[in-house]
């Protein structure tokens, strides 16, 4: 059990701060919470004090805030800040030092480790200010909860939810551990979203992957404390903070990006949808003219990156290689093949065929084939399934399968 202050800032998800003050709180927490002046505008003081039982901090200067010695000794008490909702006003200030309430001089003093779970209009998260603001929060240790996508109270849709409150108090509880969660030091290349194949300066072939399930498992392992390099195809979707990302459009990129960074891994993730075929000769360097009847294309194998990492690691246990299946008829039985032949110590099986798994949506199931055998995981958030999946890597990478010796760590091609 640890003391810890959730920071409450004016944004329309502070309702949502009372959900999480109960979570923290059935996972045997005390809390404390303080609240900015605007944040008081969306939710009542009261409902916080009386849930937490505890005073709630709203005014840094209010007559006697500074004679109890709770407040003041705050700082040095709490296990952990968690500020939820965090918009980009309280995080302009934290970025920059600006400390004008009670909350913004906690994040000062404190040296407890702290967590932000950002909350607001797209265009507002989007926006590059902000964007640098917790870009350099993140740098200086705070963890970033990337806001969820969807319909957002001010009617727009997009990035700018507060992130699910499971999320949120996951994030608070990994800070507390003291190793700093279940993947630290490890170092993980996450490929995500699909590869674009050009055929002249306007069009180009493609696939339907929208990234999120190679997002949700980078984020998934920044949170674990895992160095990440997320190598992403053209996609639609904030990258996780804290993951350095490298940008890439065609399979030849994706080729060269992850072959030329894959010895520094301990782990390669490919989750992204790399186009098996590109134009023969590379794109045409002008715009290809319409004419009568049909237009044949001709295209050439891609370099299958997956089986070139296996190939090169040969006997080696690093690193362990994880590939996706995108399936639509004899799923398992078609993974086990691509296990096999990709020399893939685990496949994660998709049945793309399904309506609400797989390709461009937000939840998906999905079969772990390894050598030993199968492991169902049932309809879920990609999130939750990208921890199912990491579950599995950090056995992985503990040595169980497949390297189960110390010196496997040190068996590089
Ligand atoms: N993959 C890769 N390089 C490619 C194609 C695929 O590294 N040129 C990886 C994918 O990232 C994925 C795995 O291989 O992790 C399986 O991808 P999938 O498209 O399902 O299979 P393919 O090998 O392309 O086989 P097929 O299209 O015949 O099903």
């Amino acid at each position: 059990m640890a003391l810890i202050a959730v920071g409450v800032s004016g944004g329309i998800g502070a309702y949502k701060a009372v959900e999480i003050v109960r979570r923290l709180q059935d996972a045997g927490h005390d809390v404390v919470v303080a609240m900015t002046a605007n944040a008081r505008r969306f939710v009542g003081p009261l409902t916080f004090e009386a849930i937490t039982r505890r005073p709630v901090v709203t005014d840094q200067f209010a007559p006697g805030a500074n004679a109890t010695i709770e407040h003041v000794a705050l700082a040095t008490d709490i296990r952990a800040l968690l500020v939820a909702p965090a918009t980009a006003n309280i995080i302009g200030k934290l970025a920059h030092g600006i400390a004008d309430d009670f909350l913004t001089s906690l994040y000062l003093v404190t040296r407890a480790p702290v967590v932000l779970a950002p909350a607001m209009n797209t265009n507002m998260y989007e926006h590059p200010a902000v964007a640098a603001n917790l870009a350099l929060l993140a740098a200086r240790g705070a963890h970033v909860v990337a806001p969820g996508e969807g319909y957002l109270a001010c009617g727009w849709t997009g990035p700018g939810r507060l992130a699910p409150v499971d999320d949120v108090v996951a994030a608070v509880e990994r800070r507390l551990r003291p190793d700093g969660g279940d993947l630290a030091g490890r170092r993980l290349l996450v490929t995500a979203g699909p590869t674009c194949e050009d055929l002249d300066p306007v069009r180009f072939v493609g696939n339907r992957s929208s990234g999120r399930m190679g997002y949700a498992l980078a984020a998934e392992a920044v949170d674990r404390g895992a160095r990440v390099v997320l190598v992403s195809g053209p996609c639609r979707l904030e990258p996780p903070a804290g993951a350095e990302v490298v940008a890439v459009r065609s399979a030849a990129d994706m080729h060269a990006a992850v072959t030329g960074r894959a010895d520094e891994a301990d782990a390669v993730v490919m989750a992204a949808a790399v186009a098996d075929y590109t134009p023969a000769g590379g794109a045409m360097g002008q715009k290809i003219a319409k004419d009568s009847g049909t237009l044949t294309l001709t295209l050439t194998r891609t370099a299958d990156v997956l089986r070139e990492l296996g190939r090169r690691r040969g006997g080696a246990r690093r690193p362990v290689l994880v590939g996706f299946a995108a399936e639509t008829r004899n799923v398992v039985a078609r993974a086990r093949a691509k296990l096999e032949a990709k020399g893939a110590d685990l496949i994660v099986a998709n049945d793309v065929s399904r309506a609400d798994a797989g390709f461009d949506v937000e939840t998906n199931a999905a079969t772990l084939v390894a050598a030993d055998g199968e492991t169902d995981l049932p309809l879920q958030s990609k999130r939750d399934l990208a921890r199912a999946i990491v579950d599995r890597l950090r056995d992985m990478l503990a040595g169980g399968e497949p390297g189960d010796s110390a010196e496997a760590d040190h068996e590089r091609p």
